[in-house]
């Protein structure tokens, strides 16, 4: 352990908020770009505070040497200011000021990619949430806020193209071989939202004209040879223009936004105003290089950057506590965004499916572990480790809820409040809370709760049902387990929306007793106290009830359903997500009893009732095809493991892939007529209706490879062969990759393996493909990814390529990852070490890939405790991994 307690990080928290002793107005730099030294000299006006108790002027520093500092005018000695943990003070500043800094920066060496940073030879940074002060020393936090403009210079050659917030209002020739460009950002903001581009790009431009008819500056900025994969990311930046224009009447606030693209970045993407930074993966797409999964992604995620632009930078947050007040917000009118394109109401409901597979998966995993948090976290010790799916799909769960309570025109007014309450200011979780509450008249104090208490509420439904008096009555319970630090939670608010099916598979007409609101198909009941009941009128038949409708709250839904009713819904309930839901709740049922058969070493045996239910909406082509490959798609091995006290990830795979092999074996006539009828030939288009196409035609491909034959090895390997898109490619290819049967057909497979990188080695998204693929097949051992480290293509100092192979490893091939001999946490311990000293916030998340150690069985639960405390024990550990492990630890 830890003894040097100098060295311990300081844990922040949210109660010790004070307001800044100064405001920052105006702030002006210049910036002389070269990798090994570039010099920054800034020039900043600041005014006192008068109401916050701090009376110092505190600026933030990290990384960076001061070559200067005046204030208003004068030199300042050294006697007038101290420096200490990254933090300069100056003692007895008068209340104006104007700031003189000059700092210089080594960015060629810093890998963190957090702050100014090279790549690929040019410039990049990166401020959210504290690498501006790796660039300057500022008042480097979100309620600071400021009016930048910022002059660019360096060499014409080497640096063609400078890019930073806002206008460009000058540029020119400097002469000795440099240029400059000055630009200006009209909008004051937190310096977490600057940003700088410089060095070799080329973009694809476009005049739009907005709905108010003014027009505005397009641009997608990449690296040369990339201007054939720009088209869907501006196509995704229009559709999202238009679309926050129509649905929530905002309008993009600037006469020009860009997007750039780099190949080195640590997150999906960053909001800076109005120069948008983004990781390549998207960014670039055509349909040789992008699936269809990679073209809904960039959308996405560019919708949710340009939405940031009100939501998150002209309203930001207060601290880093409120984080999820833009976050949470952003995801939110992201998927809603995805929702509208795609347009009809399966669309919607498999979208919704998706994000709600996500949120389980991972989120009600991070909320069953060390690392547990509120959506309004109360402390942290490193803000990076806070991006997580609670703040931000939780987050969204939370923002959707108002939606579910207030309705769609009722959310619409809250919002319009709130930006007509605060615009241009820094606010916090509880001041977007207030105005969804005054705009309704709802009473949301309780509300508050999803954001103050940490852990996933449990609702326990109970149902009775009495012929004589026509009454259906429905009790929910809740409750809430403890988290770390927090025990015996309150009562949430929680709607739950609701429905009940007849016999015929119709809605009931809902009335509830003693209440004039009634509804032909969904009502929302309100879940406050610890337990409710809730009477139905007028009901004729016993129902079968569909709770928790579009999955209303973030919680996890018990009650006694028979397999009859479940299939019941599968078949029949109106509430698309519930129809899942259900052939979900049939196939865990399933899986948990395989697992343990397989723990036993019983027989393993799938019934027809449930082979049957699959075989039905497989085959009912009235049935959108995305829904049914979504019915169709088992719970993934994770999802399997959280319904486990104990987990034991080598008997969950092989259940699962019992039931696999099982499915194909009876489904297979059905399964190959999938495969020919949802064919696309012709020209690739991403477009919703072709891609879930190929969505279910790939799915039946890879259950009929579960089952394999020398036919579907041929059906595979054709369609690797021929395919004219990497949708097609990619899914035969992983099809192979799988593959256990003949010598002589895995040894084509890898052949097929070795064709693709050749093909694709100078694309290096479909490169991290490759190693992606190889690393979650179940063929893949821990000995195989030492081996593919080995590549020549392979380095841990690319995120994404890191990602593509260790990340995979460690979170998507459980059963290999969790070998018996503990050779999988030696090898992440490792890995966990080797990043931390190059790019701490990388390491800090493959960290958490043993969060759950405590879930697993005592000889792995050792090599695990020994695995983190190997990089506990590991000297200059970064703050980032220190929490992480800390935390497990603890
Ligand atoms: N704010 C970014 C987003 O959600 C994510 C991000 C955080 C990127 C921190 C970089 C660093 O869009
Ligand atoms: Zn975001």
């Amino acid at each position: 352990m830890r003894t040097d307690i100098a060295s311990q990080p300081l844990t922040i928290f949210r109660k010790d908020y004070i307001a800044p002793g100064f405001w920052v107005d105006t702030v002006e730099m210049g910036f002389d770009l070269d990798p090994i030294a570039t010099h920054v000299a800034t020039r900043m006006t600041m005014r006192r505070n008068h109401d916050s108790s701090e009376k110092n002027l505190v600026l933030f520093g990290e990384t960076i040497k001061l070559l200067q500092l005046r204030m208003n005018g004068v030199n300042l000695k050294k006697s007038a200011y101290s420096i200490a943990d990254g933090k300069l003070t100056i003692l007895n500043a008068p209340d104006v000021v104007t700031l003189e800094i000059e700092t210089v920066i080594a960015a060629g060496k810093n890998t963190s990619m957090s702050g100014l940073y090279v790549s690929n030879g040019n410039f990049f940074t990166q401020c959210e949430a504290e690498g501006f002060r790796k660039i300057t020393y500022y008042p480097d936090r979100p309620d600071v806020m400021g009016t930048f403009t910022i002059m660019l210079r360096g060499d014409k050659k080497k640096y063609p193209v400078l890019l930073s917030n806002g206008n460009l209002i000058a540029e020119g020739d400097l002469g000795d071989g440099r240029h400059y460009a000055t630009w200006e950002d009209p909008f004051k903001k937190p310096s977490y939202l600057f940003a700088l581009v410089a060095g070799k790009l080329v973009c694809q431009e476009e005049k739009y004209k907005l709905k108010s008819g003014r027009k505005v500056l397009l641009q997608v900025w990449v690296e040369a040879g990339n201007l054939d994969k720009t088209q869907h990311a501006m196509d995704s930046l229009k559709n999202s223009i238009r679309w926050d224009e129509e649905r929530f009447g905002l309008e993009l606030d600037l006469d020009r936004f860009m997007i750039v693209a780099t190949s080195d970045f640590n997150m999906g993407a960053m909001e800076n105003k109005g120069l948008n930074i983004f990781n390549t993966k998207y960014v670039l797409a055509n349909p040789s290089i992008a699936t269809d999964v990679d073209y809904a992604g960039i959308e996405s995620v560019v919708g949710h950057e340009y939405f940031h632009n009100w939501t998150g930078n002209r309203v930001t947050c207060r601290d880093w506590f409120q984080l999820s007040l833009k976050e949470g917000l952003t995801v939110f009118r992201d998927q809603e965004f995805s929702a509208d394109l795609v347009g009809t109401e399966t669309g919607r409901a498999v979208k919704r499916i998706e994000d709600v597979r996500v949120l389980r998966q991972v989120q009600f995993s991070e909320d069953a572990g060390p690392m547990a948090h509120p959506v309004r976290p109360d402390s942290f010790v490193e803000i990076n480790n806070f991006y997580t799916v609670t703040i931000y799909e939780k987050g969204a769960e939370v923002v959707r809820m108002y939606y579910t309570l207030l309705g769609h025109d009722g959310f619409r007014k809250g919002m319009d409040l709130y930006f007509k309450r605060h615009d241009g200011q820094a606010v916090a979780c509880d001041d977007f809370r207030a105005a969804m509450a005054d705009s309704s008249g709802h009473d949301l104090a309780q509300f508050e709760r999803w954001y103050s208490q940490a852990g996933t509420p449990r609702v326990k439904a109970e149902t009775s049902y009495d012929a004589d008096a026509k009454i259906y009555q429905i009790t929910l319970s809740q409750t809430c387990p403890d988290t770390p630090g927090q025990s015996k939670k309150l009562p949430f608010h929680i709607p739950v929306a609701i429905g009940l099916l007849g016999a015929d598979g119709k809605d009931l007409k809902l009335q509830l007793e003693g209440q004039t609101t009634t509804s032909n198909n969904t009502l929302v009941l309100e879940l406050t106290a610890e337990s409710q009941t809730f009477r139905f009128t007028g009901i004729t038949q016993k129902p079968t009830p569909s709770i928790l409708r579009n999955f209303s709250a973030p919680v996890v839904l018990e009650y006694a359903y028979t397999d009859e009713e479940l299939g019941h819904l599968l078949a029949n309930d109106s509430d698309p997500f519930n129809r899942w839901e259900a052939g979900q709740r049939l196939a865990t049922r399933r899986l948990v009893k395989l697992t343990n058969a397989v723990q036993k070493g019983e027989e393993l045996e799938l019934d027809a009732m449930f082979i049957e239910a699959l075989r039905a909406t497989l085959n009912d082509t009235t049935l959108d095809p995305s829904f049914r490959e979504v019915v169709l798609t088992l719970p993934s091995e994770a999802m399997i493991a959280e319904e486990f006290a104990v987990v034991d990830p080598q008997s969950i795979h092989t259940a699962r892939q019992f039931v696999r092999a099982s499915l194909a074996q009876h489904l297979k006539s059905d399964l190959l007529s999938a495969y020919e009828n949802n064919l696309t030939p012709g020209k690739y288009s991403p477009d919703a209706v072709s891609a879930a196409k190929r969505g279910l035609k790939n799915v039946a491909l890879a259950y009929l490879l579960a089952w394999p034959d020398d036919a579907t090895f041929m059906l595979a390997k054709t369609q690797f062969d021929e395919a004219q898109n990497m949708t097609d490619r990619l899914a035969a290819l992983s099809g192979l990759s799988n593959f256990s049967g003949s010598a002589k057909n895995t040894k084509a497979a890898a052949q097929s393996l070795q064709k693709f990188y050749k093909d694709f080695k100078n694309e290096a998204l479909v490169i991290d493909k490759w190693f992606m693929l190889q690393a979650s097949a179940y063929t893949c051992d821990v000995a195989k990814v030492r081996e593919l480290m080995k590549h020549s293509a392979f380095t841990l100092s690319n995120p994404n390529r890191a990602r593509s192979l260790i990340f995979n490893f460690c979170n998507a091939n459980p059963a290999r990852f969790h070998a018996a001999d503990g050779s999988g946490y030696a090898l992440w311990a490792e890995l966990v070490i080797a990043l931390n000293k190059l790019n701490p916030q990388v390491a800090a998340r493959l960290a958490r890939s043993l969060d759950r150690w405590k879930k697993y069985p005592q000889n792995l639960q050792a090599h695990m405790k020994a695995a983190l405390q190997k990089v506990a024990e590991t000297k200059k550990l970064s703050k980032d991994v220190l929490e992480v492990v800390s935390k497990a630890l603890a």
